[in-house]
C-alpha cells in the first residue's frame, strides 16, 4: 500500500493498493490502484481493508478487517520462502 493525497484515491483516503508478482528475478507489479483484487483470496483489497476506515485502512489486528485465512506462522513461512531472498 502506498499513500497519496486523498483526491487521488478518494475511496481509500489516498491509499493505492499494489498486487505484486515475485520471482527470483525480482518484483513485477501485476496491478495497482483502488480496485486491485487479491488473486489468492479472490477479494478486492479494499473490501477487507474498508472496515478499518477509522484506522486509515490499516488492518493490523483488531481494526475490524476481514481476517486473513492464514496465521502469523504461515506468513513467516511465506516470507522465508521468498525467492528474492533465498537466491544465492
Ligand atoms: C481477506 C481480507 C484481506 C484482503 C483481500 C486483503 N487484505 Fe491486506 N490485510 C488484511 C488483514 C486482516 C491484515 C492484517 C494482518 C495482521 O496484521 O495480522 C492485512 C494487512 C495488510 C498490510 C499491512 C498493513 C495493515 O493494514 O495491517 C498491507 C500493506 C496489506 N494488507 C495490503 C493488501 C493489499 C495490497 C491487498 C490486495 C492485493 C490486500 N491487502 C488484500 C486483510 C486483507
Amino acid at each position: 500500500m502506498v499513500k497519496h493525497p486523498h483526491e487521488k484515491f478518494p475511496k481509500s483516503n489516498g491509499w493505492e493498493f499494489f498486487a505484486l508478482e515475485v520471482s527470483e528475478a525480482g518484483t513485477k507489479i501485476r496491478d495497482r490502484g483502488d480496485n486491485v483484487v487479491n488473486l489468492l483470496l479472490e477479494t478486492p483489497c479494499l473490501t477487507c481493508h474498508q472496515p478499518a476506515t477509522r484506522f486509515d485502512f490499516v488492518c493490523e489486528k483488531g481494526h475490524g478487517c476481514a481476517p486473513l485465512p492464514i496465521d502469523d506462522q504461515k506468513i513467516a513461512e511465506f516470507q522465508k520462502a521468498d525467492l528474492r531472498c533465498t537466491k544465492k
